[in-house]
């Protein structure tokens, strides 16, 4: 947004109005701090104002909000701890961080994990093998009793899950895996709170004021005018995209299950208190936030009320209000939309951090049709993003697997994209013979036909078969193919994030359908529990796991050891042969060339097409660690990936 005179002038009258307030606030603060907070205030306050007058300012109580933000704001900064006041200052002479090779994630739920917070806290250092530096944990806030999504339906976000632990426990594990030099990341789940939060409790018990937090209609009337431009999103759950309460007679707006409702951003009182859940997380030594769903945040009839202007803006404003109270921690966004709407979600003032689902779809689709032209296609495009940002490039998460490629995109291919979607649900949901991945759909849309794909990296890769069959040449391939991805992630540009029960090959489980809470939600599926017992094999290097494990470390200690993996320039090349994909990696004054080989056959790649590319008649491949001599040609073997630098 840019901010014209007249309201940088009124954003100015406002602060030195504020600003005495906020002293008596600080009274017995260390001088040169509150002046540091001033000054970072004094910095962001004039785009902050700026979006909060856009957003709000035909509420006659705008300069009531705008006071009690900036009041709670420095309470919150007045509460954080003397560790995370460090960690801000050293942040703000690094703000890049991030984009080092050092920086390798994963994810899990604490209870499939490790049962608890406690059970957590002892499995650290398995984290530490994998020299991991970054820590997704699935939410772990208190919620709903059985169908909860996951811990996506949040009833209170300041105290945790009693069956995981305590507030005070995630804020100790938090401190701990900063000490190990692990970052944490947690989601802020504000695009909707579970119908047991005390808000929805009291909106239903008629108090009309929490009425207010949420979107609520007396009569179909203008749910039907909505419905008429939106998608349902879970139209496994309910049709459309609203629940009706009998309660109090009203439907409410539900874009997710019908237990989780959607916030009202409209209403000022909503985003000042949504924006103190989010600075309780940073206070509690949260790194990354993970901004769920941020599509939805804002509605408008005749739109398809995803990834609207105000989304954004809301989105910018908590950025703002990060940076000042607590700027240690960065933005990472959940859009799992068109990449031209992924990529509007990047920006330092926005999102640093962004879920990469392009390259996540791509990397499957490639895998099905052993070709990479629209992986390299799309990706020639839509790689880069703002400088100060980066992608968070991911296999699979806890999440369904959607086709999101731009239909454009495919279409500049010859591609039909509906059908290749329909393909690609039936290669990965082992409707299509030949298959080698055995998963299953989710969401399926019978009014349009969409469908979702559901199944862990080892099963979707093919291992499930493989062992079921007890195929052997199956089985190499499989491992290979997991090998492959983790390889690509962990060497193009951005922060590679692995899923953890997929280091040990785990395979889909299918247990959820007997339990209650979970039958009908087949990502589940892709969410088992951690077998610690299995996971001994990773010290038998001979076994499946042990290859997945040593193989998946092999390539998470190579990005560490090169410079080259920081940073996030990516030259997508043309390898000239429709199975491979070629990219080089810049980092200052070096160089590499990755290949990765899509098919289960012999590829190669010409020596003088390798020459035109600049590289020398011997190469060294990092990978293995062998020099290979590329005269006539450089061969590459099934699913093998390759890190090439000139000797
Ligand atoms: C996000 C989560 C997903 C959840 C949804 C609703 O997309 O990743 O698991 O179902 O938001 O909160
Ligand atoms: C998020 C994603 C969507 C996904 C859903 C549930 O909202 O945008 O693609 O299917 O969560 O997993």
């Amino acid at each position: 947004m840019t901010i014209d005179a007249w309201t940088k002038a009124q954003a100015k009258r406002s602060l030195n109005r504020l600003l005495p307030k906020l002293e008596h606030l600080a009274s017995g603060v260390d001088a040169g701090e509150w002046e540091v907070y001033v000054n970072r205030l004094r910095q962001e306050f004039p785009r902050l104002f700026s979006i909060l007058f856009h957003l709000y300012a035909t509420n006659y109580d705008f300069f009531f909000y705008l006071e009690d933000l900036l009041t709670r704001m420095t309470e919150m900064w007045l509460a954080r701890s003397s560790d995370l006041k460090a960690l801000d200052a050293a942040r703000i002479i690094d703000p890049n961080w991030f984009e080092a090779n050092r920086m390798v994630g994963a994810m899990c739920y604490a209870d499939l994990f490790a049962g608890d917070l406690r059970g957590f806290r002892k499995r650290i250092p398995y984290l530490a093998e994998l020299n991991i530096t970054m820590l997704h944990l699935m939410p772990l806030f208190q919620c709903p009793k059985g169908d909860n999504d996951g811990g996506y339906a949040i009833s209170d976000y300041r105290s945790v899950q009693e069956d995981l632990g305590t507030i005070e426990e995630l804020q100790e594990t938090a401190t701990e895996l900063r000490r190990r030099g692990i970052s944490l990341a947690l989601d802020f789940v504000f695009n909707h709170t579970s119908d047991e939060h005390e808000w929805a409790l009291r909106a239903l018990a008629g108090e009309e004021e929490y009425q207010k937090f949420y979107r609520m209609f007396d009569d179909r009337h203008e749910p039907d005018e909505y419905e008429e431009s939106i998608l349902a999103i879970f139209p496994d759950d309910h049709p459309g995209c609203f629940t009706y309460s009998s309660k109090i007679r009203r439907w409410v707006w539900t874009t997710f299950n019908n237990f989780q409702w959607d916030l009202n951003y409209e209403n000022p009182e909503v985003f000042n208190r949504m924006a103190m859940e989010m600075l309780f997380l940073a206070n509690i030594g949260v790194e990354i936030l993970r901004l769920d769903a941020v599509a939805f945040l804002w509605k408008e009839k005749g739109t398809s009320c995803q990834n609207l202007p105000e989304a954004h803006m809301i989105l910018q404003a908590f950025n703002s209000i990060a940076n000042v109270v607590a700027p240690a921690m960065v933005f990472k966004s959940e859009a799992i939309v068109h990449p031209d709407e992924v990529a509007r979600y990047i920006h330092p003032q926005e999102c640093q951090l962004s879920y990469n689902p392009l390259l996540m779809a791509l990397l499957w689709e490639a895998m099905a049709t052993k070709n990479t032209g629209l992986l390299r296609h799309s990706l020639e495009r839509r790689f880069s993003i703002p400088s100060g940002c980066a992608w968070v490039n991911y296999i699979r998460c806890h999440d369904d697997i959607g086709w999101t490629f731009s239909d454009e995109d495919a279409v500049e291919l010859n591609i039909p994209p509906h059908d290749h979607r329909r393909f690609l649900n039936d290669f990965y949901s082992g409707r299509f013979q030949e298959s080698f991945a055995v998963g299953l759909t989710f969401q399926e849309n019978p009014l349009t036909g969409d469908a979702r794909i559901c199944g862990t990296t080892a099963s979707l890769c093919g291992l499930e078969k493989a062992l079921g069959e007890k195929d052997e040449e199956q089985l190499e391939l499989a491992i290979r193919r997991i090998l492959l991805l983790h390889g690509v992630i962990a060497t193009i540009g951005g922060i590679p994030m692995i899923y953890l029960g997929d280091a040990l090959g785990f395979l889909n489980d299918y247990s959820f359908r007997e339990d209650n809470s979970k039958t009908g939600d087949n990502r589940w599926v892709h969410r088992p529990s951690f077998d610690w017992k299995k996971a001994e094999d990773r010290f038998e290097p001979e076994t499946v796991i042990g290859k997945i494990f040593h193989g998946i470390l092999r390539v998470i200690q190579l990005r560490q050891q090169h410079k080259v993996f920081s940073g996030m320039d990516t030259e997508i090349i043309d390898p000239r042969n429709k199975t491979l994909l070629g990219y080089f990696r810049h980092f200052e004054d070096q160089t590499t060339l990755c290949l990765a080989n899509f098919s289960a056959k012999h590829q190669t790649v010409l020596g003088s097409h390798l020459r035109l590319l600049g590289m020398r008649k011997i190469v060294t491949d990092l990978m293995s660690g062998k020099s290979l001599v590329a005269m006539e040609s450089l061969v590459m073997e099934p699913y093998q990936f390759m890190v090439l630098v000139k000797v």
